[in-house]
Parts: structure tokens; C-alpha cells; sequence
């Protein structure tokens, strides 16, 4: 039978380039859904940028960007990693996009319906200066527990305690430094706590469909109390204006937590495909042969067993039927933070030229269907590649192809005698397990087994040695027999690793002269077939490449910083002719009749107020720098200027391209300096 599925990876923040880890779940993915298009089941696959949230829209201010153009920037990144790596997703959306602020809010009307939102007053921190509550993450302040400095507002990072934000000792607000004050607004709730959200995924998460282990954590989040009686918690899913996100129906200044309309986005790329392709997204999830897989990683558990489920059930859609959940990368043994990535970035993998199919074997060889952390040690990389990859099995094809081309014009011979007929028939037998390790997500027992194969075939090779053959006169015919062997074992060794490596599957069809392999194309054999030419297709790895790899970025070295060159050199005494001095914004004002300019009023404790114009009008909204120290060069002649005169000039960064690479960055210096003090 046809399986119809639709499958998602988790969607990424749109605040950072994709990190290693975030390779390893499409690379998961991909082969899995590779596998099933291979067996003729029909697929679509989906992902897109999770845009919403205030870190995306604090660090688009930062940026000197509007959210959107901040999200356009890292979106329009996505491609060279995904097609650098093979992975094919058939479309990459946004939650940003039309459909998921539809889909979000009919969601939620529909439970608004259902009677399971609530309003509720709730007491937050609240940055006075900046005018908006605090996220947890926006918070800074002493460990409750261990009195650690500069922890964050949820646990600490020194003694792993888990708090409320309100518990912090002398907290503080982690964008402007102000003492965060307490203050209650409404936030609306999704009602997990009501009797059938509970019962129905207390049945949802226990019956079989999650991971074993998955569904032993979920269990814990159930509260029994004495009576037996099952609980979950309610879920806040408002956040306050300022946010960047969708707007909650019928409430001005709410908008929906980041972690609501986040998984509708999944359903909001699956329309925005299925408006390409004419296909009625409704129409599809309707019908109960559709299977809703979701691939993700550990950390996000909660949100795809509870809450998601939860809000499609109770909003009367189709419900996950799958979610696969992996562990996370650690590189040689170190965790990777969700911000900072890791030690490798896919990036410069690829532009150091290593190839893309080494990294999906290696991470396939590694994983399983288990929570488990998978390793990535550049030794063990090292090993498995060249030993087994490129030893065991592109070494098959590489002994035999050159002999068949040479001395009988690329066709095999259909007659394979009986070692090689036994030997190919224990290839195909293996068809059923290795796929249903793949389809398990057992790529490493799948791939453990091909090896093993491999070594079959090598073994064979050993036994016949053709290159002894070759030598030998009147041994054509067997020289003939054992390399169309070969070639026919490579064939099929190649299908079972296609999902992986589909690049390489590719280049072997293209040399054999077949057309592109399916699963079950194993159990056939070419016969009197013609093959191409041999040319090499893998290389081993240099353990050179991989140390470039692991090496820190260079120190941006002169003569070209930033990508911009060096100003000729000067003396102290150009230095110091220029008088910089620490300047206070007491006021910020768009200047009409311009697009560039911003009137800024600066005190320099000079006992008076000095007027300057700045172009930085595009970049940077003048509430951004009320209230700030900057740096001034106070001994500027005066110029007049179209809208006044501007008594100085203040210090910014930016990149030598403006056109290419927005952003303005206004310096402003440590805490403690003071409006008048000298820069030198
Ligand atoms: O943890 C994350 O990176 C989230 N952006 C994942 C969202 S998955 C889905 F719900 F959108
Ligand atoms: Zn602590």
C-alpha cells in the first residue's frame, strides 16, 4: 500500500545561519524521506523559518533593522547549506508568511470556541526604560539558590536550578541595565488543565505512537494527586506589545506567544505548497491514510506531545502521528549551545571543499531511533569514511570497472557462475532488513549491514583476484564473470545506501547507464547491459581538511578588516587633534523633509546642549538611543546644514558595503562613564 505522509523538521529560529545540529536533523530527515520515495510512497516534505519572538526582534533592533527585513536577511541564507548537503525539502516557508497568520488565528478561535482560553491577570517583570515586559532570557540577576552572578531569568547555568524570573536577587534588565519593576497585565491561556485536553492526551502520548522513552518523560509532566486524579498545567500563550509575532483576535496590544503559531507553521508551509501544486490542503488532511510525522530534537518535546497536539485536536484538525525524536550533536564529547553552535559550521565544511556525502554517511553511521547524543570525534570521522566508505565499498567498483571498460567495451556478462549468483542473491535477501532499519530510523544498524555486505563482496574479490586474471591468458571469460559480479554487487549495495548518499547514487547511475534506482530495482539484475566509463567517485579525507575545519577563524588581520582597507597610517598627534568625548542623548527625533537624518541633542557636561545631525535615519529609530551615552568628536567645526547647524558628529559602525550589509551600531560605552569624559 501507497503511504501518503507528510513530514516536517523542527523550524528553525530565523535569528542565526544554521549550526551543525541543525544539519543532523535534516540530514535524519531527508534520508528517511528519501527512503520512502525510493519504495514509491508519496511524500511532502516541509519546512520554513520560525520568524516570531522578542530575541528575533530584539536582535533585529540591534541589527538596526526592521524584524522582517532581519528574518529576509537570514532566510535568503537558507539555501546554499540545504542544497550543499543534498537535503531536499519541498518547501521552505515562514510563520511569518499569510497562511500561518491565518491558520494561527483560526486555531485559536476555534478553541476560543471550544471554551478552552482564559484571560488571566498574571505579574511579570517590566523594563521601565525600554517600555516592555521582560522574557525570561531578558533578565539578569543572583542566582536564588547558589547566589551566582549574571544568571538568566529561568535557571542557572552555575547549579542547574530551575526559577521563576521574580526569584532572581537583584535583577536587572539584560537590554537596558533598569531595575525591572513588577507589573500585572492579561495574558491569555490555552486550558490544558480542562478534563478532556488531559484525557485526551494522556491517551494521545500513551499509546504506543512516541518513542519509549519519549513517552516515559511525558508521563512525568502528569500530576497525580492523592485521589489519582491526572492534571496538566494551563499554557500562556499571549505576550505584550512591543512583540514581533501575530496579533490575537479581538485584542489589541496581545499577540500569540512564539511557541504557539511556531508548529502551525508546519501546516502553513504544507498550503503554501499545496497552493503551487493545486492540491486543497483541508481536502488532504482529512483523509485518514495521510501520516503527520515530525522529526525534532529533544528540547522541544513539551511542545510537540502537549501543546501541539493539544491545539489541533481541540481546534478539530488531524492530530501528529508520528514525532521522532533525536538527541542532540556534541562535538568531540563537548554539548553545543543552542546559540553558539558548535566548533564546526557547515559553511566552511563546504567551502573547504570536504564533501557533503561524508558528513550524511558519518552522521547516518552514528544514528538511531533512541534519544541519544551522537558524537562527532574527527578521528572516528576519519575511520569511517576512509575505511568503510571509501575502502569497503567504493573500492568494489574501483576494482573491477577499469577491466570491464578496457577489455570488454563496458558490458557484462549475464553469466555470473555460481559463487557470483549465491554471493548476489545474499545481497538482495538483505533488501527487507536494511530498509526496515532505515524506515526504524536505525540508519546505523542499516549501515553496519551494507558494510558487512561489503565485506561479502570484498571477500569475493579477494578470493578471484582479477588482476591475477587479467595476467592470465584464456582467462577472459572468468576475468569477465567476476567483474560483471563486482559491478552487480555495487549496483545493489548502492541502492541501500542512495537515501544516504544521494549524490553518489546519482554519479554510480549515470556510470552504469540506469535510471534512477528505486528499492526495489535490487531484486533485478542488468543482464547483458552496457556500463560507462569509470571515473572516481569518492575520495578519501585528509585529516588535513578536517583540522582546517576545527581551526578558529582567522583574526580579522589588516589590510582588510571588515572587509574594508586600512586608512594610511597616522601618529599619536592625528590622534589626538581629534577630541572625542562621551556625549548623553537627551532627545532623538526623526527630522522631516529627510529619510536620513536624525536631530539628535547632546549633552557633553559642557553646560549647554549641542545640536547634531546624523544620517543614520534608516538604520536606527531615534526611541533606540533616548536616554544613551555615546561617543562624540567634540571639536568638529560647526556645518551648517540644510534643516541647522550640527555642532559635531557622533561614532558609529558599519559595514564597508551599506548597500549589501545594512546596519548602523551606535557605540556607547561600559557602564560608569559619565556625559564630558575624554575618549582616548
Ligand atoms: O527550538 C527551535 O529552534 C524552534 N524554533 C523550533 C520550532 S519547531 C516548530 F514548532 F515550529
Ligand atoms: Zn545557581
Amino acid at each position: 500500500m501507497t503511504r501518503k505522509l507528510f513530514v516536517t523538521t523542527a523550524l528553525p529560529y530565523a535569528n542565526a545561519a544554521f549550526h551543525v545540529g541543525h544539519m543532523m536533523e535534516y540530514i535524519q530527515a531527508d534520508t528517511w524521506v528519501r527512503l520512502q520515495r525510493m519504495l514509491g510512497h508519496e511524500v511532502h516534505f516541509v519546512c520554513a523559518d520560525d520568524a516570531h519572538g522578542a530575541a528575533i526582534m530584539i536582535a533585529a533592533e540591534k541589527a538596526g533593522l526592521t524584524p522582517q527585513a532581519f528574518v529576509a536577511g537570514i532566510a535568503g541564507d537558507r539555501q546554499k547549506y540545504l542544497d550543499g548537503f543534498h537535503i531536499h525539502f519541498d518547501n521552505w516557508h515562514s510563520t511569518d508568511g499569510p497562511e500561518n497568520h491565518a491558520l494561527a488565528r483560526n486555531i485559536y478561535l476555534a478553541l476560543r470556541r471550544n471554551e478552552l482560553i482564559e484571560v488571566r491577570e498574571v505579574e511579570q517583570f517590566y523594563d521601565p526604560q525600554k517600555g516592555m515586559f521582560l522574557a525570561d532570557r531578558f533578565i539578569k540577576g543572583e542566582c536564588p539558590n547558589c547566589g551566582a552572578q549574571d544568571q538568566y531569568g529561568d535557571n542557572c547555568e552555575v547549579c542547574g536550578a530551575v526559577y521563576a524570573p521574580t526569584d532572581l536577587k537583584n535583577p536587572v534588565s539584560a537590554l537596558t541595565g533598569a531595575t525591572p519593576i513588577l507589573r500585572s497585565s492579561e495574558h491569555f491561556f490555552f486550558k490544558l488543565s480542562d478534563p478532556r485536553c488531559v484525557e485526551f492526551l494522556e491517551a494521545w502520548t500513551q499509546d504506543g505512537r512516541l518513542q519509549p522513552e519519549v513517552a516515559n518523560k511525558v508521563r512525568e509532566w502528569f500530576k497525580r494527586d492523592d485521589d489519582g486524579k491526572v492534571s496538566l498545567g494551563d499554557w500562556d500563550i499571549s505576550r505584550d506589545a512591543p512583540y514581533f509575532g501575530i496579533e490575537i483576535p479581538d485584542a489589541p496590544g496581545k499577540y500569540f506567544y512564539v511557541w504557539l503559531d511556531a508548529p502551525v507553521g508546519y501546516l502553513a508551509s504544507l498550503q503554501n505548497l499545496f497552493h503551487r501544486l493545486g492540491i486543497d490542503m483541508e481536502a488532504y488532511l482529512a483523509d485518514p491514510a495521510v501520516e503527520q510525522v515530525h522529526f525534532i530534537g529533544k528540547d522541544i518535546v513539551t511542545f510537540h506531545t502537549l501543546f501541539w497536539p493539544a491545539m489541533l485536536k481541540f481546534s478539530g484538525r488531524k492530530v501528529p502521528d508520528h514525532i521522532y525524536v533525536h538527541g542532540h550533536l556534541t562535538v568531540s564529547g563537548a554539548k553545543m549551545s543552542k546559540s553558539r553552535g558548535t566548533g564546526i559550521s557547515p559553511l566552511k565544511y563546504l567551502e573547504l571543499g570536504l564533501n557533503p556525502e561524508w558528513l550524511r554517511y558519518y552522521i547516518c553511521a552514528k544514528l538511531n531511533a533512541r534519544v541519544e547524543d551522537l558524537d562527532f570525534n574527527p578521528d572516528d570521522f576519519v575511520a569511517r569514511v576512509n575505511s568503510d566508505l571509501v575502502g569497503k565499498y567504493i573500492n568494489i567498483a574501483s576494482r573491477a570497472a577499469g577491466f570491464l571498460h578496457k577489455r570488454f567495451a563496458g558490458k557484462l556478462s549475464a553469466d555470473l557462475g555460481v559463487e557470483g549468483r549465491v554471493l548476489l542473491d545474499g545481497l538482495r535477501a538483505h533488501s527487507a532488513t536494511v530498509c526496515t532499519h532505515l524506515d526504524e530510523r536505525e540508519y546505523g544498524k542499516a549501515l553496519r549491514e551494507v558494510m558487512l555486505l561489503a565485506d561479502r563482496v570484498n571477500g569475493y574479490v579477494d578470493r578471484h583476484k582479477p588482476w591475477e586474471l587479467a595476467r592470465q591468458p584464456g582467462m577472459d571469460a572468468a576475468l569477465h564473470d567476476v567483474c560483471s559480479v563486482c559491478i552487480e554487487a555495487f549496483r545493489v549495495l548502492t541502492i541501500y545506501l542512495k537515501p544516504v548518499l544521494p549524490a553518489l547514487a546519482a554519479q554510480v547511475e549515470a556510470f552504469l547507464k540506469v535510471p534512477p534506482m528505486q528499492w526495489a530495482d535490487a531484486q533485478r539484475s542488468l543482464g547483458h547491459h552496457v556500463i560507462g566509463e569509470y571515473k572516481h567517485l569518492m575520495q578519501r579525507v585528509d585529516p588535513k581538511q578536517l583540522e582546517a575545519l576545527f581551526e578558529p577563524p582567522p583574526a580579522p588581520a589588516a589590510p582588510a578588516p571588515g572587509g574594508e582597507a586600512l586608512a594610511p597610517e597616522i601618529g599619536i598627534g592625528d590622534f589626538t587633534k581629534v577630541d572625542l568625548r562621551i556625549a548623553k542623548i537627551v532627545k532623538a527625533e526623526a527630522v522631516e523633509g529627510s529619510t536620513k537624518l536624525l536631530r539628535l541633542t547632546l549633552d557633553a557636561g559642557e553646560g549647554r546642549l549641542r545640536n547634531v545631525f546624523s544620517g543614520i535615519a534608516m538604520n536606527v529609530a531615534p526611541e533606540q538611543l533616548t536616554g544613551k551615552l555615546t561617543v562624540m568628536v567634540a571639536n568638529l567645526a560647526p556645518r551648517k546644514m540644510k534643516f541647522g547647524v550640527s555642532e559635531g558628529m557622533v561614532l558609529a559602525a558599519s559595514h564597508a558595503d551599506e548597500k549589501a550589509q545594512p546596519g548602523v551600531f551606535v557605540l556607547e560605552p561600559f557602564p560608569g562613564a559619565v556625559p564630558g569624559l575624554r575618549v582616548r
